[in-house]
């Protein structure tokens, strides 16, 4: 048995991969999966995250199992993560190259978060290029969106153009992210039954649906 391998990718930083592969890693263990996660960008905040979890919850509680990897050993501990585990959430650098090219590879499904200007989704376009070159499915998925009203037309069409699946869960710009994160813990924790901790469920649901294994 091999769990299934979700990689969060986009070559820009800040677009959120961090905050969106610590929360959908909580919120896939909260649904009775048991989840590893593989940090493989060198600045390691995924790691720092997870060390903070585990000074506020305990090692017993933090309820995953987390590893590092660098360049091509991210392969070897992603497969090794997948044997052990349901799912495997892979944070990855800000980079589109050699470099996060074995995460990619590895993945059932890749997530490219985005924050919804035109500018923010062109900047997708290597990510999801080298995906499909994989023959790995992607997904963009729309972070820090002020409302749904100021995801007009434009990105949606611009997203239409490059071809592009976009989940239809978007997680909101809202103070309660990083608040959560700064604690080792996901809004799901921090703030369950807010909007911010449904928006994460209905991600969470939407990647399963959409994560095929191959
Ligand atoms: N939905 C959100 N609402 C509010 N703030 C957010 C949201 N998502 C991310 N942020 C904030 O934006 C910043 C960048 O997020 P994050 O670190 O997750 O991005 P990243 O893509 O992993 O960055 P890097 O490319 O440097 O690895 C952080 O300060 C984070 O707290
Ligand atoms: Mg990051």
């Amino acid at each position: 048995m091999s769990g299934l391998i979700i990689t969060v990718a986009q070559q820009k930083g800040g677009s959120g991969k961090t905050t969106v592969a610590a929360h959908l890693a909580v919120a896939f263990a909260r649904a009775g999966k048991s989840v590893g996660i593989l940090d493989v960008d060198p600045q390691g905040s995924l790691g720092e995250w997870f060390e903070r979890r585990e000074a506020t919850l305990g090692e017993d509680e933090a309820g995953l199992s987390f590893r590092t990897a660098s360049g091509w050993g991210a392969r070897r501990e992603a497969r090794q993560l997948a044997r052990e585990h349901d799912i495997v959430v892979v944070d990855t650098p800000p980079k589109s190259d050699l470099e996060i090219r074995p995460a990619i590879e590895m993945a059932d499904l890749v997530l490219v978060p985005v924050q919804p200007t035109p500018v923010d989704l062109w900047a997708t376009a290597p990510t999801l290029a080298m995906a499909a070159k994989e023959g790995v499915a992607s997904v963009i998925v729309i972070n820090r969106a002020v409302s749904r009203a100021l995801l007009t037309g434009e990105i949606i069409a611009a997203a239409g153009e490059l071809g592009h699946a976009i989940a239809e869960a978007h997680l909101g710009n809202r103070v309660a992210y990083p608040q959560s994160m700064g604690e080792g813990r996901t809004v799901q924790e921090t703030a369950p039954g807010g909007l911010a901790a449904e928006e994460v469920a209905a991600l969470a649901r939407e990647v399963l649906r959409r994560a095929q294994p191959r």
